[in-house]
């Protein structure tokens, strides 16, 4: 029962949520997941792509090796009700809400909320080599607009940050070295 609760909520994002965030907030702060990569192995059939021809978009999948820089977001309670009701609808398409811990850059923990796309879901697509992705990503396009405008927008997010992910980074490079070849060295 997310909405009864009285402790802060945070909301960790690492795809779009960082980019075009469009919920009430009171803080944000950068936060790493330990464990987890983000990767466009999600298919998206309402944003970026359709039912008969899907784009691709980003979703946390278990990594031992990994670790995903993002931002958590503290929720305003006031409105956190129909905060949930708007994000599950904009994450309908195959993400469900999980709990998710969080490094902050002091070292401290956080839990957060995070919308997470698994394996074996309706519009999972999983993983393929990067220049298929990055193919796919280039002629794809939904009620959301290009699914270039999405990797393009995650990519400036991430470089604004300083953050580096070589996954985000070749699918750019793969599309167009001049998108993020210069800028992310
Ligand atoms: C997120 O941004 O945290 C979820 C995935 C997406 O909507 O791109």
């Amino acid at each position: 029962m997310v909405e009864a609760q009285t402790e802060p909520v945070w909301l960790f994002a690492y795809g779009s949520l960082i980019w075009r965030p469009d919920f009430d907030r009171l803080a944000e702060v950068p936060a790493r997941a330990m464990g987890w990569s983000r990767r466009f192995w999600q298919g998206s059939h309402d944003h970026r792509g359709t039912p008969e021809a899907p784009g691709r978009v980003v979703t946390l999948v278990a990594d031992p090796d990994g670790a995903c820089d993002g931002v958590a977001y503290r929720l305003d309670p006031l409105v956190l009700a129909a905060t949930f009701t708007a994000l599950d609808h904009r994450e309908k398409n195959g993400y469900e809400r999980v709990d998710i811990d969080l490094e902050l850059v002091d070292g401290k923990p956080l839990r957060a909320i995070t919308y997470l796309a698994a394996p074996g879901n309706f519009a999972w697509l999983g993983p393929a080599p990067e220049a298929q992705i990055a193919r796919q990503i280039a002629s794809s396009h939904g009620p959301s607009g290009s699914n270039l405008d999405y990797l393009i927008g995650l990519g400036e997010a991430l470089r604004a940050r300083g953050w580096v992910d070589n996954h985000v980074f070749a699918l750019e490079n793969e599309i167009d070295p001049t998108l993020s070849g210069q800028r992310r060295r």
